[in-house]
């Protein structure tokens, strides 16, 4: 036909270059799913395409099945061209009702820095919510309704206090309706959360906010929200591994670059916050199981009731750890010793931070099944295969 493809369904993977965004490519191509991405490429490679296709050629191979189909679309999801790509694949049968070939679209493309959002909040409000909201029109025009949208345990904010009375760090356990949930009420908008602490912050928060009101309005809708919490490691080849040449902040990126010798030591943001060894706790989540969660959520999306059109689901191990934990943690899988100097806290920084992870085990019969040791082994292997460390 006019270019369009065979009778096949595709999940529409928007980023799917970028780091959870190769590696949820890669789940789903697993499961024999067909991927479309489609990535601007400002903050990933080629290589990442090509790395995924024998990766996923690999398991298939091994398992003596059909590899799905990978197709990679380079533009900006914000382009118009998008409509003109979503025609190629969505099939309007003359008699019948409109037959859609994109059976789920998941969102990665936003961007993520918390420091560069202060500086830059109309870049972010325009791409993480504007972009958001013409995406949500160009695949209502398609009748595309099975959508996942990346959150952020940043959503929760710094609370510090419940009902008025200060909360003790470890009482900060986030569970989903702490917060931001569509559950068949219109969104409450709790107009001062804590401290939210950023524009990137706020982003994700009225991001959700705009698909629980979508939801309300037509509960056709099967829209997801996952909220990460520290996504870290990556698959065991390290091919698809956080590139660490890239200006980094967040804490595995930073003992990446002391390991490789770009930094001479890591600084510890805070020694006294009221944890078991005073360094601040978050959840730290594997890449691979945060890619599972993604296929969980797109899976069971359709047998969600209507008044579930829109759901949050925390992604987290429910377990904490501290930064001296992650620390010796690399240095044993390392095996040679990270210097670090003990300095004071970061701005915006909570001293604790996990997830409560009942929803995803329940509803997306979905649970975290790699350690934080998992993800320090992933991580070094990455970085030796990288060549970037002297053996
Ligand atoms: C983890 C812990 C730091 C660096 C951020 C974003 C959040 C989300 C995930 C997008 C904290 C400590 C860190 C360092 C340190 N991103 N640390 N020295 O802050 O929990 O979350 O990434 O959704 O929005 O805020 O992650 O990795 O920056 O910090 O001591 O050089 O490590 O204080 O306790 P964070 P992080």
């Amino acid at each position: 036909g006019s270019g369009s493809l065979n009778a096949r369904s595709y999940i529409l993977v928007i980023g799917g270059l970028g780091f959870i965004g190769s590696h949820t490519t890669l789940e789903l191509l697993k499961e024999g799913y067909n991927v479309a991405i489609v990535d601007n490429m400002s903050n990933s490679y080629e290589s990442k395409f090509t790395s995924i296709q024998s990766l996923a050629k690999q398991h298939w191979t091994a398992k003596g099945g059909k590899c799905p189909d990978l197709k990679l679309h380079k533009l900006d999801y914000r382009s118009p061209a998008l409509r003109t790509i979503l025609g190629r694949y969505v099939i309007q049968e003359p008699e019948s009702s409109r037959l859609s070939y994109i059976s789920g679209v998941i969102h990665f493309a936003a961007y993520k820095s918390v420091e560069e959002s202060t500086r830059s909040p109309l870049a972010y409000y325009q791409n993480n919510v504007s972009g958001l909201i013409d995406l949500l029109v160009l695949l209502s025009d398609f009748g595309i309704q099975n959508f996942v949208f990346s959150s952020s345990a940043t959503v929760y904010g710094s609370v510090l206090s419940k009902g008025g009375k200060p909360v003790q760090e470890e009482q900060l356990i986030h569970h989903e309706t702490a917060h931001v949930d569509g559950q068949g009420q219109r969104m409450t908008l709790v107009p001062n959360v804590g401290g939210l602490t950023s524009p990137y912050g706020r982003t994700k928060y009225f991001g959700e906010a705009i698909l629980a009101d979508v939801a309300l309005a037509d509960p056709s809708w099967r829209l997801t929200a996952l909220r990460y919490f520290n996504p870290v490691g990556c698959e065991p080849s390290g091919l698809l591994g956080e590139d660490p040449r890239q200006k980094a902040t967040n804490l595995f990126p930073v003992v990446s670059q002391v390991l490789v010798g770009d930094r001479a030591s890591l600084d510890v943001f805070g020694t006294d916050w009221d944890t078991s060894d005073g360094t601040a706790v978050r959840d730290y989540i594997h890449v691979m199981d945060l890619a599972r969660g993604h296929v969980a959520a797109l899976a069971t999306a359709g047998a969600r009731p209507a008044d579930f059109a829109f759901r949050a689901y925390n992604l987290g191990t429910g377990t904490g750890s501290t930064v001296d934990q992650v620390v010796s943690c690399m240095q044993t899988a390392a095996k040679r010793t990270i210097p670090v100097n003990r300095t004071g806290r970061r701005t915006g920084d909570v001293g604790f931070c996990v997830a409560a992870t009942d929803r995803a085990r329940l509803e997306l019969g979905w649970e975290t099944q790699l350690s934080l040791e998992d993800c320090a082994a992933d991580t070094w292997r990455y970085l030796q295969s990288s060549g970037r460390v002297a053996v």
